[in-house]
């Protein structure tokens, strides 16, 4: 069974060409699951290889800004998990809040801001999971970050580094809201993956996480953002994407280091 999982997020789901399905199955028919209400969004879990490496794929998530709960949103992780998961990657789309950084580029996260009001671990700790006060010094794994930095130069796609400040959404910042989000220190913004890095961590699970860069967030000169031109983008960028992932391949899918609660 796969010791690692790939989420794609907002339109990445596509353009994996070295993926072979062996077999999947839609959230609404995984008990407890919830499906996807988002169109952009396939919902759907595939045991698949990529490159001959068994992986789970998640194609679509839920999100806060469907009403979710946040134990809905990071119920995949934690049935991951159960799965035998040890390494996720969260790939997400997300606007640039760098004046250098395009869209279409793609972020390594070097660790995030929750600004969504929420955590999954709020309520009983359930301590077959993981503490009660999970660290969280280093969400994102420095060798995992190393391992995607690495695949980019190995094959030539340029990454940037940064931080993802993750906001419930669904409308679009305001450029007050914008500059504000900059000076706190990100670099890139969307509408998940911050609290499913904060559960898989809470699980002790190694975490790394690609932002496709579908839109420029800037103060100065926002254009109205269009669901269809991000959708566009992440599409396009997700070729680049799928072989960054494929190039990571052989290090998501190696004995994790850290040691693991089952
Ligand atoms: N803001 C929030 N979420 C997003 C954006 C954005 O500009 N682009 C893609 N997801």
């Amino acid at each position: 069974m796969p010791s690692w999982a790939v989420v794609l997020g907002t339109g990445l789901s596509q353009a994996l060409p070295d993926v072979h399905i062996l077999h999947s199955i839609q959230f609404g028919e995984i008990p407890e699951f919830h499906a996807a209400t988002v169109t952009s969004h396939q919902g759907c879990l595939h045991l698949a290889t990529i490159l001959g490496f068994p992986v789970w794929l998640q194609c679509g998530r839920l999100h806060l800004y469907e009403g979710y709960t946040p134990g809905d949103v990071v119920m995949p992780i934690r049935l991951l998990h159960g799965l035998g998961v040890r390494r996720v990657l969260l790939t997400n789309a997300a606007g640039s809040l760098h004046h250098a950084w395009d869209a279409g580029d793609i972020m390594v996260v070097a660790d995030h801001i929750n600004m969504t009001g929420h955590s999954p671990l709020r309520g009983p700790n359930v301590e077959a999971w993981g503490d009660r006060f999970p660290d969280m010094s280093a969400v994102y794994s420095p060798a995992l970050q190393e391992l995607a930095l690495g695949a980019g130069c190995a094959c030539g796609v340029r990454l940037r580094h940064g931080v993802y400040i993750g906001v419930r959404g669904p409308e679009l910042e305001t450029p007050a809201e914008t500059r504000m989000y900059k000076r706190l220190g990100a670099d890139a913004i969307g509408m998940s993956t911050v609290l499913e890095a904060i559960a898989a961590r809470h699980l002790n699970l190694e975490v790394c996480a690609l932002s496709v860069l579908t839109n420029k967030n800037l103060p100065g000169n926002m254009a109205p953002a269009c669901l269809e031109d991000i959708i566009g983008v992440a599409n396009a960028a997700s070729r680049d994407l799928a072989r960054v992932i494929a190039h990571m391949a052989p290090g998501m899918d190696a004995t994790p280091t850290a040691p693991c609660v089952v």
